[in-house]
């Protein structure tokens, strides 16, 4: 093994082992360790054409006292089930998620990048039907597999400003649809929205909601969320949004910092109005957004570097994550 730990980005990388869980005749089984990456699944699976799949995302951090710890584990296993529920895809046990989260870092410990290089362990879960079929049903078996890779900043330039691009051609969701679970069609359909965005020079594409396109939803892998003029912190409500739990500790901190928090609709002509803008997601963390781009209108935020109340969250949050300032919520679950 030959990492450079200090140029890692975000990218798939097969390590020592994933974990995996099947379900049939209606209950989980006991899961094992595999260091397989392949899957052998019929061509007619459900996941394959009705796209019974859902996923999440959480990291590990190599902390400063050297010991491994996982950020929140907890509240992705709810929001799978969350997922799950819709899809009218089998729950699984929040206890036994965290535990088979635990034993996947713990049996890739070494993959974890060390504390200082600015790395962290990327946790993916994924569930998906299996059930081979060609009516139109939800699948009986299902596959659960967690799998990690060590990763660097999700967008090149780490925290440096990303330029965004407001999808008006394309929703990411529809009213009443799949826009607050993280079910993987989310993604296959905002990927047109985001080649555009790239073709007109920004990495990252931002969703207006749905059902009047007057207010922001969010960006495609991560929440909206801005500093007022006054300084306060202000994210989108919404309910074709997914609820980001990097958004949730983020307000939480905010609090904590004596910041008011505004979780409110967000209208695109208040995007003149703030004085910082930014992504925050698990893969992107809190990544400042440089410019908005809405058609021939520009919205310019003139920075060239993180601002600094986005600064003050983010230095924050990572210290916590890498145990450098104190875990007052007890977000952190060692292994
Ligand atoms: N919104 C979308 C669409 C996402 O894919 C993600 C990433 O998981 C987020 C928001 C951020 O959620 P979290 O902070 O839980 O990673
Ligand atoms: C995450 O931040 O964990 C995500 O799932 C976003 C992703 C689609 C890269």
């Amino acid at each position: 093994m030959n990492i450079e730990w200090d140029k890692l980005g975000f990218a798939f990388m097969p390590t020592r082992s994933n974990i995996r869980f099947h379900y049939a005749d209606g209950k989980w089984d006991e899961g094992k360790l595999c260091s397989d990456y392949n899957i052998n699944i019929s061509v007619a699976a459900n996941v394959l054409h009705y796209g019974q799949a859902i996923f999440e995302g959480m990291k590990a951090f190599g902390c400063k006292d050297g010991k491994v710890r996982i950020f929140r584990p907890d509240e992705n296993a709810r929001r799978i089930n969350a997922s799950a529920r819709q899809l009218l895809m089998p729950e699984f046990p929040v206890e036994k998620f965290v535990e088979a989260v635990k034993t996947v870092v713990k049996d890739n410990a070494d993959y974890v990048p060390p504390y200082g290089s600015g790395g962290s362990l990327y946790i993916r879960p994924v569930m998906f039907g299996t059930t081979p079929q060609v009516g139109v049903a939800p699948s009986k078996e299902y596959e659960l597999v967690i799998m990690v890779m060590p990763v660097g900043a999700y967008y090149k330039g780490g925290i440096k400003p990303v330029d965004a691009m407001i999808s008006r051609d394309f929703d990411r969701a529809a009213p009443h649809g799949t826009g607050h679970i993280k079910a993987a069609g989310n993604y296959a359909a905002s990927l047109l929205s985001g080649k555009i965005a790239k073709d007109n020079h920004c990495p990252v594409a931002l969703f207006l909601d749905p059902a009047t396109h007057t207010c922001i939803d969010e960006f495609s892998t991560s929440n909206f969320l801005a500093i007022t003029a006054d300084g306060k912190y202000v994210t989108s409500r919404s309910d074709s949004i997914l609820p980001s739990i990097t958004n949730k500790s983020l307000m939480q901190i905010a609090q904590d910092l004596g910041m008011v928090v505004e979780r409110r609709q967000v209208n695109v002509e208040e995007l003149a109005t703030f004085t910082e803008v930014a992504a925050c997601g698990t893969a992107v963390v809190l990544t400042p957004v440089g410019r908005i781009f809405d058609g021939d209108k520009v919205y310019d935020y003139k920075l060239t570097e993180i601002g600094p109340v986005l600064e003050k969250l983010y230095k924050q949050m990572t210290g916590i994550q890498y145990g450098e300032l104190p875990d007052t919520h007890n977000w952190l679950v060692e292994i």
